[in-house]
């Protein structure tokens, strides 16, 4: 089994903000709950470089786009680790081995037939690097993401055949009702195409930002195409995932076969749903044309929200993922972006709602009832959660969890599994509650049933965190620690005993601190 999970590549004309970091998280929660399946994973992300925005910027700047991309590049690549991010692979799009793979895909595009020459015009965005239809247009002639002026633009290029996939992919949407999610999305995508697809331009002949068109050097590819063949030529020279530095292949491999061969198809895009129709129509007309295989699932997110409008640095209200990591920690901004703002709607976001869930949720709910019941079970049993038969009362609802889990996150509901997980956390505090192991603890003749109750606290307590891994990777690392549980795989949250009863606890530090 593989599976191979991407990220939008970002644009390097502006620092990254917590709009960027919100897709590298939730890619990063499905490729870990991959990898506890102990499947063979892939997950890349990585910087989208060419193209008119990022020269715009840096000329704007005074300096060479390359210089802005290298900067910026740097800053997207530093984020991926503060978030505890396991890309395996972060790609540029200046990478000289992407620009050949762009190269030899498009020229064997218009080997197929699918490129003539012709001249375009309509209304562009710059900040876009896309043409307006003319129902995308704002009032005052203006961008609806941007809110910019859009300028009419006239110009030679070479044209990619669009329209020829009309049918192909009206039929790909009618096979494959899960191409994209959520169905509000795939019904976006569906009716774009059914209103008529047109031909759309594969070059720009204005630009010198980019990869050379390799049959016209007055001509780049334009910047969507380059992007989008990320996906595709990553896998051609990443080395493999978790390779020491000689490159060698893991033992999970399939022997001799490259990661393209073992990849290839991509599982999950997850995109913001700005970035919709080149995923969902442009990207697998591509594919067709080109002769490769389509990806499985584009899975599309809302935009986070401040005061009502979507987070950006041209509108200047942005958060910035640095500073509230500084401050809490990333599983604290991991759990909250993918907690408060339900995958795949939008969502607004605000200090006052993160601290909230950070005190109400991870603090007391999660944090509180795991130093609570590691503390019992020092105090009344030395250490030791006795090997005895959990409680019967509590394997309804943790006896199936962690296939319900699967289920979900194989559709990508990051936030349903998450409240499913988080319903148990609650249950296991009522059970507290409920059973009283300090009462029990005073009475010899309740002894035995003290065992049952910290026991299944114990197990229950391990079967969520083995849950949370992917989201609360750095302390549930803690916490599975002090419960002596070894290895992450989801084979652990199973509701049965296990090494970790009758072995001696260790010691929890608070797992999410009172902010100061
Ligand atoms: N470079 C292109 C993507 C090319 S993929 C082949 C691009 N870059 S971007 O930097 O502008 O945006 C990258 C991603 O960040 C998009 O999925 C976009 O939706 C997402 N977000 C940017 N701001 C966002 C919010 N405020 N909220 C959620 N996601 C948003 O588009």
């Amino acid at each position: 089994m593989s599976f191979y999970v991407t990220t939008p590549i970002y644009y390097v004309n502006a620092a990254p903000h917590l709009g960027h970091a919100y897709t590298t998280i939730a890619a990063d929660v499905m490729a870990r709950h991959h990898r506890q399946r102990g499947e063979e994973v892939f997950f890349l992300t990585g910087t989208d470089e060419h193209g008119e925005p990022v020269a715009d910027a840096a000329h704007a700047l005074g300096i060479e786009p390359q210089e802005l991309a290298d900067k910026n590049a740097e800053r997207f690549k530093a984020l991926a680790p503060r978030l505890d991010a396991s890309n395996d692979f972060f790609i540029r799009t200046t990478d000289p081995e992407h620009e050949a793979v762009v190269q030899q895909v498009l020229s064997k595009v218009r080997e197929n037939g699918f490129v003539y020459e012709g001249t375009y015009e309509g209304w562009y965005c710059p900040r876009c690097a896309d043409f307006k239809a003319d129902n995308e247009i704002d009032e005052g002639n203006r961008c609806p993401i941007h809110h910019v002026e859009l300028t009419r633009e006239q110009e030679d290029n070479y044209f990619f055949k669009l329209s020829a996939f009309q049918q192909r992919l009206e039929d790909l949407y009618a096979e494959r009702e899960d191409f994209v999610a959520p169905r509000t999305r795939y019904n976006e995508a569906l009716s774009f195409i059914r209103s008529g697809l047109r031909d759309v331009p594969l070059s720009r002949h204005k630009l010198t930002w980019g990869v050379k068109v390799p049959w016209d050097e007055q001509h780049v590819f334009y910047v969507w195409f380059d992007a989008l063949l990320n996906y595709y030529s990553a896998l051609s020279y990443a080395p493999e995932p978790g390779a020491p530095a000689s490159g060698a292949t893991p033992a999970s491999a399939a022997p001799g076969a490259s990661l393209t061969e073992r990849m290839w198809p991509a599982s999950y895009h997850l995109i913001g749903k700005d970035i919709l129709r080149f995923h969902a129509v442009y990207w697998p007309a591509l594919l067709m044309a080109a002769g490769l295989e389509l990806p499985e699932h584009v899975f599309v997110h809302g935009f986070l929200l401040m005061d009502g409008e979507k987070m950006s640095k041209s509108l200047g209200n942005v958060l910035d993922p640095f500073a509230v990591i500084d401050r809490y920690g990333a599983d604290a901004l991991r759990f909250y972006l993918l907690r408060d703002v339900p995958f795949g709607q939008d969502g607004s976001v605000s200090t006052a709602a993160f601290e909230l869930r950070y005190e109400s949720e991870l603090a007391n709910d999660l944090g509180n009832l795991a130093s609570r019941t590691i503390a019992m079970v020092h105090r009344y049993r030395d250490g030791v959660a006795a090997a005895v038969t959990l409680d019967g009362e509590l394997e309804g609802e943790f006896g199936g969890l962690a296939g319900e889990v699967q289920w979900l996150m194989d559709r990508a509901e990051l936030t349903g599994a998450l409240e499913l997980i988080w319903q148990r956390v609650r249950r296991l505090n009522r059970y507290v509650e409920e059973r009283a192991p300090w009462r029990l603890a005073k009475d010899e003749a309740s002894a035995q049933q003290l065992d049952v109750v910290l026991s299944s606290l114990v197990a229950g307590i391990r079967v969520v965190a083995v849950l949370l891994h992917p989201y609360l990777p750095t302390s549930t690392d803690k916490l599975l620690g002090a419960l002596g549980v070894e290895g992450r795989s989801l084979a652990l949250a199973r509701w049965e005993a296990t090494d970790a009863l009758g072995c001696k606890l260790g010691q929890l530090e608070p797992l999410f601190p009172k902010s100061q």
